[in-house]
């Protein structure tokens, strides 16, 4: 079906520059990076960017802890996270940096454009002011006893223990965590951007019907709120771009970190004779422009940033996607707790492709948490990926290069080929839609078809016998075909695999390649595709994950209860043969208190009721939206 070409821009949020990337963090990025690769699978012009958010105080007190410039930081960790994300095979077309020429120019016009439409406004506030290291506290960086439940060490905004929010000024015996001291109030004049002016054009916008529905409600939400001006103005010491008509006084970090989606754009363009700036982000633009975030950054993207935007006579983005947030065997990943799986941690132990697997078959187009059971997460790469799909191939591909010269027959019979090519346009929509679970599953469905059809044919014993030759040759030929058509339809998910594959089949995986006719065509040597997941590969990760936790003070319930040894060992077929094997109906499931785990289930298996413990209560678990 010939579709005409788009030109599409796509962004991941840009990770803060002060620290690790993490699997939380990797679900957008696996995420966007399987759309974009989906987009250049389809033959369309697609560029996937991002940059690191490089400043504002975390940043500036980070750098000064480790005692290196803020610019030196940046540097390091710009290294660190291109790597994690090249190894985990994220594709971005550019990776940049906030703290950049073309985002400090960029930001500057904006700015200016802004303050002369008279969209921005000064007031002077009070706040919080270490009197020591002579600087205004954010929330984050006053420590004192909470008012409510009185536990101590509190963070100045809410309380950890009871879970109370309040103003800083509220707390009892308020310490700058910076230096100790007791921070004092004082009076500053700071920047306000117009929100409210962009009222009318925001409900415009969200009704356009491009929004995720989550999201359009959320902002129904905010403008019952009522829209409130934005601070954006901080003051020296700071780390950012100083704002252009006001000396000592800085952008406030999210000013300029959407920002840096242009910049990233622009610095692209430069590298490249091909595009055009204004052809993306002018008013008049027809390019796409899709935005994926955290649900945590939703207000940043769907109210400051369009409204920035229009403000300074830039286009709209296209969409706003967002989506959830990561668990970890069913408890919620805390950056300043340290109960994260560093991104580097896993590729140390673990192929990415796994990874990008399980995300892709567990997420959907919704704004819905996704927890990543490692046992959940064990078995199903290993009966997907391992057991259905490369089997495939490691069943059959043997079989041409010993005993049909390594060339791949004329199939007489294509009526199999034929279904799953019938099945693109649907897996495209799931692609598109991102509601890349059902493509998973549809694209499974068709495994268990190939591999049912194989394992009926049973080539290996079709070999052995002398008339049966040709119709060994046959099935093979067939099953190779099929796991081609698979393995293109996964490419967007597992591109190494997909590259392996490409060079094994010796043809390119593209969408108009599938109903390609393979009829005499010569494969490479098979060669092992992809490893079953060893649990003890994933027990080490864990292990090494706890040793990077800083600061924890209970040991969070994801390390202790992961319990991998039940299903670790493997059993021999005469073993496996003894097993008395039966399908059973629940007929009950009942929670069991306390037990993070268990169900207690009552099964029928024909007439006699059974009683069991079953360890899947994470697969049933239900997460709610929250938007901080
Ligand atoms: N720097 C800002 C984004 C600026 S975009 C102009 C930021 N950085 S972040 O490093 O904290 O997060 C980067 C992205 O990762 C965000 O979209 C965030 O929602 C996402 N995630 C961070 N932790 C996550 C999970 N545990 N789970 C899923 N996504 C997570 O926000
Ligand atoms: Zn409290």
């Amino acid at each position: 079906m010939a579709t005409s070409k788009r030109k599409i821009l796509v962004t991941s949020a840009l990770p803060y520059a002060n620290g690790p990337i993490h699997l939380g963090h990797m679900l957008e990025y696996i995420q966007t990076d399987i759309w974009s690769r989906y987009q250049k699978l389809r033959g369309h012009e697609c560029h996937y960017i991002c940059a690191d958010d490089a400043h504002g105080t975390p940043i500036m007190l980070k750098a000064q802890q480790l005692g290196i410039t803020p610019e030196e930081m940046i540097a390091n960790v710009n290294r660190e996270h291109q790597q994690d994300f090249a190894d985990f095979r994220i594709g971005f077309d550019n990776y940049h940096s906030t703290h950049s020429d073309e985002n400090r120019e960029l930001a500057s016009n904006i700015y200016l454009k802004l303050r002369d439409g008279g969209y921005i406004k000064t007031k002077t506030i009070s706040q919080l002011f270490d009197p020591e290291k002579e600087m205004f506290l954010p929330d984050r960086f006053v420590k004192g006893t909470c008012p409510r439940c009185k536990s101590e060490d509190q963070y100045g905004d809410n309380c950890d223990n009871c879970g109370a929010t309040y103003s800083t000024t509220d707390l009892i015996n308020p310490k700058s965590a910076v230096s100790g001291a007791t921070p004092i109030m004082k009076d500053s004049e700071h920047f306000f951007f117009d929100l409210p002016a962009f009222e009318g054009m925001l409900k415009e916008w969200t009704h356009s019907g491009a929004l995720q529905q989550e999201m359009a409600n959320k902002l129904n939400e905010w403008f019952e709120q009522g829209l409130q001006q934005w601070d954006i103005s901080r003051d020296a010491p700071y780390f950012g771009f100083e704002i252009p008509d006001a000396p000592g006084k800085y952008f406030y970090v999210w000013l300029d970190a959407p920002i840096g989606y242009m910049g990233s754009f622009k610095n692209l363009c430069s590298k490249r004779d091909d595009i055009n700036f204004d052809d993306f982000w002018g008013k008049d633009s027809t390019a796409e422009l899709y935005h994926f975030i955290g649900k945590d950054i939703v207000y940043f993207h769907s109210l400051f940033w369009p409204a920035m935007l229009e403000g300074a006579g830039y286009r709209q983005p296209n969409s706003v996607y967002a989506h959830g947030y990561v668990t970890v065997n069913g408890a919620k990943m805390s950056k300043s707790k340290g109960t994260f799986i560093k991104a580097r941690t896993y590729l140390d132990h673990l192929d990415p492709e796994y990874l990008r697997y399980y995300y892709a078959a567990k997420l959907s187009s919704r704004i819905d948490d996704l927890d990543l059971n490692l046992e959940d997460f064990t078995q199903r790469v290993n009966s997907d990926l391992v057991g259905k799909l490369v089997n495939l191939a490691s069943r059959t591909a043997g079989f041409i290069t010993k005993r049909f010269d390594g060339k791949l027959a004329k199939v007489a019979d294509n009526s199999l080929a034929e279904s799953f090519i019938a099945k693109q346009e649907q897996i495209a929509e799931f692609y598109e839609t991102r509601e890349y679970g059902k493509a998973m599953r549809e694209i499974m469905a068709l495994a268990d078809i190939a591999n049912g059809y194989v394992a009926d044919a049973a080539p290996w014993q079709l070999v052995k016998q002398e008339d049966k030759q040709e119709e060994a040759h046959q099935v093979c030929s067939n099953a190779l075909n099929l796991f081609r058509i698979l393995v293109t339809y996964l490419k967007p998910v597992l591109p190494r695999l997909a590259a392996d594959v490409e060079a094994f089949m010796q043809q390119p995986l593209t969408w108009d390649n599938l109903a390609a006719d393979m009829s005499g065509h010569e494969i490479a040597p098979f060669k092992a595709l992809m490893q079953r997941i060893e649990l003890d590969k994933v027990a080490a990760m864990v292990d090494a994950s706890k040793d990077n936790l800083q600061a924890i003070e209970t040991a969070p319930k994801a390390e202790t209860e992961l319990d991998l040894d039940p299903i670790s060992d493997e059993i021999s077929f005469d073993d496996f043969a003894k097993i008395d094997l039966r399908i059973a109906k629940i007929i009950k499931a009942e929670h069991v208190p306390e037990a993070n785990k268990l169900l207690k289930l009552q099964l029928d298996l024909g007439g006699v009721t059974k009683q069991v413990f079953a360890g899947i209560k994470s697969a049933y678990s239900l997460k709610t939206w929250k938007v901080s």
